[in-house]
């Protein structure tokens, strides 16, 4: 089968497109046919050695296809099936050998680049909303790159709990996209020259007392900026860094930031059961298939172009899915 693989840590370029041998169907496994696999900044993290992986292997850790062989122990999956998945490295292939425990058998009706293009950032903005920090009625929350993947979905399920989301932007066409997603304020932080302290003051002219949370998926050029828009024992929601790592914080900060709190949460660790993952892949699935979620998927690439897709997301030049088809 053809596939992605990296053998040593790197830019876009050390994504090269090799021929692999199948996988063999093991017990508790089922082997899927890739009908798209979802690029995520997960992968760029891995690829580069920010997040240290065994070498060689295959990127990519979400999408969606069909199962073409079931091995022993699996109960209620068939080959035929469509599932969907977030968590399996190697998606970036032909074919992938998921754990049973991580296909997601989907709805009939659901598309899978659809499905491909929304189970991780999907999940993601959905624990982020639900249980990092429960959203109400009447919060304020900044957003940032709310016309990314995650900022997207995010925007959506914030402002249909009752939230007034703030959301940042790098350019007027994403401004644009933000506002079709449900953004009330938008911001353009690309035109700031100290995010630090202009981006605190953007925010409270449209929320004098700052923001109640702040998703941050940007990391080291927004922190500063979003610790000072929170109000008083806000909650800074850490979940990635676009633009690098944060360094080490001095819990100091956060006392004098207004007794705030800070999270550095993962998806995985809210997939704990699979009640919880039925929960949150349910909800984000069936409101996609009724309407309530909109997904943008910005491009489709083929397999061949994983280093393009890479490029693509770590220059931001993209708003909304990438998706390889293999
Ligand atoms: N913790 C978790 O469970 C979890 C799960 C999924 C994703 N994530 C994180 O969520 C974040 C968003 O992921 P995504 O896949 O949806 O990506 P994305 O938001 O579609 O792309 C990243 C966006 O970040 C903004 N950005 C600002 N400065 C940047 C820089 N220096 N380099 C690159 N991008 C920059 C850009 O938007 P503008 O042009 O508008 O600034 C860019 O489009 C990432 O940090 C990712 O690691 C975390």
């Amino acid at each position: 089968m053809r596939a992605i693989q990296v053998t040593r840590p790197g830019g876009p370029e050390v994504l090269e497109v090799v021929e692999l041998d199948l996988p063999e169907v093991t017990p508790g496994h089922v082997l899927v046919r890739v009908e798209a696999a979802g690029v995520n900044f997960i992968d760029t993290y891995q690829r580069s050695g920010l997040y240290p992986v065994d070498l060689p292997f295959v990127p990519g850790s979400e999408g969606a296809g069909e199962v073409v062989a079931v091995g022993e122990g699996v109960e209620g999956l068939a080959a035929g099936d469509a599932v969907g998945w977030a968590f399996t490295t190697g998606s970036y292939a032909e074919y992938v050998l998921l754990p049973a425990e991580d296909a997601y058998p989907l709805p009939g009706e659901i598309e899978l680049d659809m499905a491909a293009a929304v189970m991780l950032q999907g999940m993601t903005a959905h624990y982020l909303v639900t249980s990092s920090h429960a959203v109400k009625p009447g919060d304020v929350v900044l957003v940032h790159a709310a016309a990314g993947g995650v900022g997207l979905l995010l925007t959506q399920l914030a402002a249909a709990r009752g939230a007034t989301v703030i959301g940042t932007v790098g350019t007027e066409d994403k401004a644009r996209i933000a506002q079709q997603a449900g953004v009330h304020h938008v911001i353009r932080y690309d035109l700031m020259d100290d995010i630090a302290t202009q981006l605190p003051q953007a925010v409270r002219r449209f929320s004098p007392a700052g923001a109640d949370a702040v998703y941050d998926g940007v990391g080291r050029a927004t922190f500063d900026g979003s610790l000072a828009s929170l109000t008083r024992r806000g909650h800074l929601v850490l979940f990635g860094g676009a633009s690098g790592p944060v360094p080490p914080v001095d819990p100091m900060r956060l006392m004098r930031a207004g007794s705030v709190m800070l999270s550095r949460p993962i998806l995985r660790d809210f997939l704990a059961t699979p009640e919880e993952r039925e929960w949150r892949a349910g909800d984000i699935l069936h409101g996609v298939l009724l309407g309530d979620i909109t997904v943008r998927i910005d491009r489709g690439l083929a397999l061949e172009e994983a280093a393009d897709a890479h490029r693509a997301l770590e220059s931001r030049a993209t708003s909304g899915k990438v998706l390889l088809h293999p």
